[in-house]
């Protein structure tokens, strides 16, 4: 049985004075330990945007990749994935990468130029640096009480994704992002505990999701980023009113957040929603 997960902040778009040798970066990689009755599973959640800024902060927090059993990436943009690269070569072993299959697809944004946003290197280059996809549309269970939720439904109606392109069919097209997706966990005697990346699909509609797939309706914990950096002040009020509702004990998030969005949730939420930072410890 899942007994608690601790999370620590890798890379993140903050430092503060408590972690000064760390590097702050655009960017989001968490580092989860996962324990259990008898056993510690250890996993990666995204790389960040460089494998410089990856190995030097998991050196800094004596985080030994070596020991990684998984790894899991929430979509395929390069400040989710850009440090993969330097984590599979600094490894010794090869490791699983868990994702889904659109990952590798081509990703950019138009605003305010062309610009390529997608993952670096093709899928031929990491499992030649010793990675072994699996890539999977839905979810998939990692652990007793812990999995990826997939491809999360799209329900809100002011959750809308925009002004992300790819290319399907070799059609120029919008990008709703279907990799997009996050970690599930079940707390016993807690609630449903989410992990986000960058929570493109919209983090309600990611929240919701995650309850549909794990029976657990009771949201204990909300970490990670949130994509609300650019959002309208409707959808900002949106979201906060439904986060009321959902009553979460613990909101630490970052990344992609955005200050106004967090203030807004201070609000509302108080100290329970903290503003990430790397080098962050959170024992859930
Ligand atoms: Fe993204
Ligand atoms: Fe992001």
């Amino acid at each position: 049985m899942l007994q608690d997960i601790q999370l620590t902040i890798v890379v993140e778009n903050s430092a503060t004075l408590d972690h000064n040798s760390l590097w702050a970066q655009h960017g989001l990689s968490i580092f989860l330990e996962l324990k259990f009755d008898q056993k510690i599973m250890m996993l990666l959640w995204d790389t960040g945007a460089s494998s410089e800024v990856m190995l030097h902060n998991a050196e800094e927090l004596d985080i030994d990749l070596n020991n990684l059993d998984l790894i899991c990436l929430s979509h395929g943009h390069y400040d989710h994935t850009g440090g993969l690269m330097g984590v599979l070569q600094h490894r010794k072993d090869r490791i699983v990468i868990l994702a889904h299959p659109d990952i590798f697809a081509p990703k950019l944004k138009t605003q305010p130029l062309f610009k390529f946003i997608g993952l670096p290197v093709s899928r031929s280059q990491v499992e030649a640096a010793g990675a072994i996809m699996i890539q999977a549309r839905g979810p998939v269970a990692i652990a007793p009480g812990f999995m990826t939720t997939g491809e999360v439904a799209r329900l809100e109606s002011f959750e809308k994704v925009e002004n992300f392109w790819t290319v399907r069919d070799g059609q120029y097209c919008q990008d709703n992002i279907p990799d997009d997706q996050a970690l599930a966990a079940v707390l016993p005697g807690k609630g449903l505990v989410v992990i986000t990346g960058r929570a493109h699909s919209g983090i309600i509609n990611t929240i919701r999701h995650a309850q549909k797939i794990t029976g657990v309706e009771k949201l204990y914990a909300l970490i990670g980023g949130f994509h609300l950096m650019d959002a309208d002040d409707g959808r900002v009020d949106a979201t906060v009113e439904a986060l009321k509702g959902l009553d979460p004990a613990i909101v630490p998030t970052g990344h992609c957040t955005g200050h106004k969005a967090i203030c807004r949730l201070q609000e509302v939420l108080g100290e329970r929603c903290l503003p990430l930072a790397v080098g962050d410890l959170i024992q859930i």
